[in-house]
């Protein structure tokens, strides 16, 4: 890939859970997919959770199906998750620690504690040419056993840096990130990285060479009502004027 080239994978897992406060089909991840994709995404992200809790399997299938771009399958490291996974063979796959009471990914993996588990995950993933990469808090320890267990990217969390205060503590949380990128990329890993990322920070780890791929969920589709919601309430007084005068 270009050097110059960055790509933007974007996570439509909150459209799923908007979606689901209702029970009903709207606002459809897909179709929010294909309009990422038309507007510049390179790829697309979703966060199959074991409680369900957002998309669905029956999302993942549809998008497998229905996508010509990239599926970025997140997922825990289970037998379950990877039985499911090697069924819809994913371009891609990142494996993301899980816990059921947490309201979004907290932390990266612990790939070096959790080796035993994620190796046939990892294993059973690449047989089926789904290419892997492993959420990893930018610490050394953790980075160093990626490449040793067959991943092909890591994805540096960027919560703990988009969470700083802007000034010191984020200065700081940068620079162990930039450590990070230079130790996965000496590795001939993928570097990748997301979680929490906003304009702001988007753009302060775009500028950082070595970063290939960011994956950039809530923030987008928050970001989404300041931007439409306004035409969609016009467009809404529209039809409403519309069909008032028609019936008169
Ligand atoms: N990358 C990973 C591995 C994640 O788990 C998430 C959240 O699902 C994201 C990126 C996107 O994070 P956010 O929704 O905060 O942009």
């Amino acid at each position: 890939m270009n050097p110059a080239e960055i790509r933007l994978g974007v996570n439509v897992d909150h459209v799923a859970t908007l979606r689901n406060a209702r029970g009903g089909t709207h606002p459809d991840p897909l179709t929010a997919a294909r309009l990422a994709l038309v507007s510049g995404a390179d790829s697309i992200t979703v966060h199959l959770r074991e409680d369900r809790r957002h998309i669905r399997d029956a999302d993942v299938r549809a998008m497998r199906d229905a996508l010509a771009a990239p599926l970025n399958l997140e997922m825990a490291a289970t037998m379950d998750m990877l039985a499911f996974a090697t069924e819809i063979r994913p371009q891609a796959a990142c494996l993301v620690p899980e816990r059921r009471a947490e309201l979004t990914t907290e932390g990266g993996l612990d790939a070096a504690g959790l080796a035993t588990q994620l190796a046939p995950v990892i294993a059973g993933l690449r047989a089926v040419g789904t290419r892997v990469s492993l959420f990893l808090d930018p610490e050394p320890r953790q980075i160093a056993i990626a490449e040793r267990l067959g991943a092909g990217a890591v994805e540096l969390h960027t919560g703990t840096y988009c969470a700083a205060l802007p000034g010191a503590n984020r200065d700081q949380e940068r620079r162990r990130l930039i450590e990070g990128v230079h130790q996965v990329t000496m590795q001939g890993l993928e570097c990748h990285a997301g979680h929490g990322l906003d304009y702001e920070t988007a753009a302060e780890m775009a500028a950082v060479a070595g970063i290939v791929e960011l994956n950039i969920g809530h923030f987008l589709v928050g970001q989404a009502i300041f931007d439409s919601l306004g035409a969609s309430v016009a467009r809404m007084k529209q039809i409403m004027r519309d069909a008032r005068r028609n019936a008169a």
